[in-house]
């Protein structure tokens, strides 16, 4: 591994960082000689040991294993491979059967991304023969940043390419003790060039597939195993026992709740009213109950709130108060359309309730990226001619709608994980 060298072109003089020349020149041949030994080398995904490596590979993992670890990543990604064995297959593939592959992967924009990320490639396989070449080329794809960019460059070209995830930035705020709050453009733009600095010309990808190897084995979040860690002579944290203390991120604000009725609206055949939701916006693309968001006022749940002037196309509706706090209600325009058609018939959605003696409403608690999330199953059932009446609403407004019992929407429809907590 001597021909492994540091990139001196690299725009970060040595001079502005804490170590030695020796230390920044050792780290790439220190980490890689630890990698070979003990890195994981047989995830279905690594192209590091392949002399033709295969670009799809590597960008569909890499989007998967974007916000979700390898081991719950691994049985989705052998499906996928099983029934998208190429990016043309995956580009070619119907919205639904591919929302439910992901369904219970979490953040549904990647994988909206990924189809759409899909035929963007093949239209670049179609117009020059082959799959992008440069960094800018990948960043151009739809849910490609510059670090899932980097890492299909290095390994899934083996051209040169830096990557600068989350793994990388906790290592090297370590082992540099960079004090900035790495929500901060500075303290990105200085990890960028510190990865730089440290990438070797000369296999970039082993250096990038060994270092989110340290990153998520060694170098973890919480007691890292510094004493097998290559890097422990010259780890500045380290020196000072103040692993743990790093990265420096600003602290998060605590996440809002969000309260809604999930409504189960049954047929006479026990078959469940399934609404699939705008691409836009949560669980786009996905099946979902129908939604009605509720306020939470002094501990309770009140009623919806209703203005009797909203149209159909207003999703957002304020409502201020009398202490002057400001709640937004949010509906699809599929959830509008039933929630006036239950009050026009005046129907009363019963709680779902889970015992005998206990009959109080019980919501299940699903947290998202910016909010925690209560939702209360409520239960109605219509006549044949209610269903038929809602059936012909909903899809007057171009809305797709399914009813299937609770075991067939698990098995065909994409239900995001919170669906599937609700029907269990
Ligand atoms: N996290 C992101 N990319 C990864 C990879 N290729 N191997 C393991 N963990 C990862
Ligand atoms: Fe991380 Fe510890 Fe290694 Fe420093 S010595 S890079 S803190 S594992």
């Amino acid at each position: 591994m001597t021909q492994l060298t540091a990139n001196p072109n690299s725009p970060l003089s040595d001079k502005t960082i804490s170590h030695t020349s020796t230390s920044l020149n050792s780290f790439a041949p220190r980490l890689l000689d630890w990698f070979e030994t003990n890195g994981r080398h047989d995830l279905p995904w690594q192209q590091h040991q392949t002399d033709t490596p295969n670009p799809y590979i590597v960008w569909l993992s890499e989007v998967m294993l974007q916000q979700t670890q390898v081991t719950t990543v691994l049985p989705y990604f052998a499906r996928f491979m099983t029934s998208f064995p190429t990016v043309q297959d995956l580009a070619a593939a119907e919205w639904d059967e591919i929302a439910e592959h992901w369904a219970g992967l979490g953040y549904y924009a990647r994988a909206r991304n990924l189809h759409k990320g899909a035929k963007q490639l093949v239209a670049t396989i179609d117009e020059t023969g082959d799959f992008p070449q440069t960094l800018t080329g990948w960043e151009a794809i739809s849910g490609v940043g510059p670090s899932t960019a980097g890492a299909i460059m290095a390994m899934g070209l083996h051209h040169y390419g830096v990557i600068c995830d989350g793994n990388v930035k906790r290592v090297l705020t370590r082992w540099a003790a960079i004090d900035g709050d790495i929500t901060k453009s500075a303290t990105t733009k200085e990890l960028w060039a510190l990865a730089e600095r440290l990438t070797p010309k000369q296999h970039s990808g082993l250096f990038a597939q060994a270092m989110m190897d340290m990153g998520a084995t060694l170098c973890t979040r919480r007691k890292p195993a510094c004493l097998l860690c290559p890097l422990q002579t010259d780890c500045l944290a380290h020196a000072q026992s103040r692993e743990e203390e790093y990265p420096v991120k600003a602290k998060k604000k605590p996440k809002p709740s969000k309260f809604s009725n999930a409504l189960l609206i049954e047929n006479t055949d026990g078959e469940i009213l399934w609404l699939q939701r705008p691409d836009n916006g949560i669980w786009g693309g996905l099946w979902s109950l129908p939604l009605e968001f509720v306020e939470k006022i002094d501990g309770k749940v009140s009623e919806k709130i209703t203005d009797k002037n909203q149209t159909a196309t207003d999703n957002k509706q304020l409502d201020v108060r009398s202490n002057e706090k400001v709640y937004e209600v949010e509906f699809t325009i599929a959830e509008q359309i039933i929630n006036e058609w239950i009050s026009k018939n005046q129907l009363i959605a019963q709680s779902v309730s889970s015992g005998l003696l206990d009959d109080a409403p019980k919501p299940i608690k699903h947290s998202l990226t910016h909010f925690h999330w209560y939702l209360t199953p409520q239960s109605l059932t219509l006549s044949a001619e209610q269903t038929q009446e809602l059936t012909t609403a909903l899809q007057a407004a171009e809305i797709n709608v399914n009813w299937l019992n609770g075991d067939d929407a698990q098995a065909t429809l994409g239900l995001p994980r919170a669906m599937v907590k609700i029907l269990e």
